[in-house]
């Protein structure tokens, strides 16, 4: 017995020694880093998490650009708009690639756009960018289903009568019913059961991207395919979004579809019949069903966790909230409907969404990219298909750039006269060729919506709260702490 254990014990012994060495070996040309352990890599000392706090800490000791090992697979990070404009803009091509596994793109299937590689994303990228740009962002297009939402939103809350409430449901059904009427072609209506379910599960698909779980999946894929636990859930909501948006494309075909096609189904069904002879086209209902769900998922949660930013710091800041007012009452002199053309006749009001974006930083560190080809960052070699981490958090928060980079400051996009200043490292959509596909839309839709909302209402606090607590709760973006809020009708 004494022997097997001590075979045993050596056994591990050279098992983690061997596994060490490994990292070590592939580690000699990659930048520094904090020590790895084996098989866990880094991940002890992350909180199995991607912290922005953690990265900060480690860019202290490491500078700009290091090594952290999620598992055995090393991450390089780049800190700091200098060192990911550098490698995201000047390598755009280079930098353009997801990785190959993790939890997101198995959730996919590869497909769609989000986390897609090579000839497929080009066409299904190229398709989505070009057909929000054919549907419009203009008068009668998207930007009119903007205003009718941003309305509706107003009518929501100025039923509450001034209690105090926890806005953050209304807010996101009217920001998906924005991408659902770009999308699907209709909206619906809020206590709709299945639109609930829906808005519901594809929280919850998001919240499990950035979960511990989440991550143990990035660090062991082939270990936790085979595990139970909560990532086995993922799996099963994205099987309910697929079966909602098979029914839909189910309408679509049944339908005629209208001589103007005015959502997306309709444009990639046709884009589908164009396409069929053509063996090199990637146009099919798999990738439909993806690019549908990638819509839907990247364009809900993001601007409605922005808005709700939005009026966190509304309460937080009375005196910020008083000078928009102040400016609206002035140059607003009627009552039509807002467009995103009025953030110039605004600058303050402008400069404000801009910070608030800076701030809320809903995007945290990123999302990771993936080198096609071997690059030179910063003087190290990096090989082809490394997982490469530009983290929009160090940018958005660079002292080299921002007066008061942890301080909500409006200044920050204010020239002395007053004028609006725009900032380079404002990259909360981040750059080069994986840039955000919906930035325009969602610029528009944080224009439209915080505009009506700050000209119709004021935001209040309760009565009794006296503090406002503005600290980031990291999920997979980074997300106000849950707060409630008085909508007073001005
Ligand atoms: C405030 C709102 C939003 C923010 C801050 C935001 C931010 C981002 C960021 C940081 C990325 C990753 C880019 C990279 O890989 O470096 C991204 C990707 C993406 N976003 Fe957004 N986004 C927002 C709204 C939207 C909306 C409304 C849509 C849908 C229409 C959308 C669709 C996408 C898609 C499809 C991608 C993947 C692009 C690709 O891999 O080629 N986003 N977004």
């Amino acid at each position: 017995m004494w022997f097997v254990q001590q075979l045993l014990l050596a056994f591990l012994f050279f098992f983690f020694l061997g596994r060490y060495l490994k990292m070590r070996w592939k580690a000699r040309r990659l930048p520094p880093g904090p020590s790895p352990f084996p098989l866990i890599g880094n991940l002890w000392t992350m909180r199995f998490n991607m912290h922005p706090e953690t990265f900060s800490k480690i860019s202290k000791h490491f500078g700009n650009i290091y090594t952290v090992w999620l598992g055995e697979t090393p991450l390089i990070v780049l800190h700091g708009y200098k060192a990911v404009k550098n490698a995201i803009v000047s390598h755009s091509e280079e930098m353009s690639g997801r990785p190959a596994s993790n939890f997101m793109t198995d959730i996919a299937n590869g497909r769609g756009i989000v986390v897609s590689n090579g000839h497929s994303w080009k066409q299904q990228r190229r398709f989505g960018l070009m057909t929000l740009r054919n549907l419009g962002l203009g008068k009668r297009g998207v930007e009119s289903r903007i205003q009718e939402e941003a309305q509706s939103l107003v009518e929501n809350l100025a039923a509450q009568n001034g209690k105090s409430i926890d806005a953050s449901d209304l807010i996101i059904h009217s920001v998906a019913n924005v991408i659902s009427a770009v999308v699907f072609g209709h909206r619906f209506s809020i206590d709709d059961p299945t639109f609930q379910k829906l808005v519901a599960i594809n929280q919850n698909l998001i919240d499990s991207l950035g979960s511990k779980w989440g991550n143990l999946y990035d660090a062991f894929p082939w270990l936790m395919k085979r595990l139970p636990g909560p990532h086995q859930n993922t799996f099963k909501n994205r099987e309910f979004m697929y079966d909602f948006v098979r029914s839909e494309i189910r309408i679509h075909q049944e339908n005629e579809p209208p001589e103007e096609p005015d959502d997306i189904i309709y444009h990639y069904l046709a884009q589908i019949a164009k396409t069929r002879d053509d063996p090199g086209s990637t146009f099919d209902i798999a990738n439909l069903l993806q690019v549908v769900v990638d819509l839907f998922t990247a364009g809900t949660e993001t601007t409605a966790t922005t808005l709700q930013w939005a009026i966190l710091l509304m309460l937080a800041h009375p005196d910020i909230q008083e000078k928009i007012h102040k400016e609206l009452d002035e140059v607003l002199l009627d009552s039509s409907a807002i467009t995103y053309e009025d953030r110039k006749r605004l600058p303050y009001t402008n400069a404000v969404i801009h910070e608030i974006q800076r701030f809320g930083n809903i995007a945290s560190v990123g999302t990771l990219r993936r080198n096609i080809k071997d690059i030179i960052l910063d003087g190290y070699p990096i090989e082809k298909d490394t997982n490469i981490l530009p983290n929009l958090d160090s940018v958005l928060h660079d002292p080299q750039y921002w007066e008061t980079p942890y301080k909500f400051n409006p200044k920050h996009f204010l020239d002395k006269n007053g004028n609006f200043k725009s900032n380079e490292a404002f990259i909360p959509f981040s750059a080069g060729h994986r840039i955000c596909l919906g930035e325009q839309l969602a610029r528009f839709e944080l224009v439209i919506f915080f505009i009506t909302l700050m000209r119709k209402f004021s935001f209040q606090l309760p009565e009794g709260v006296t503090e406002v607590n503005t600290k980031h709760v990291t999920k997979v973006t980074l997300q106000p702490p849950p707060y409630k809020v008085c909508i007073i009708q001005r």
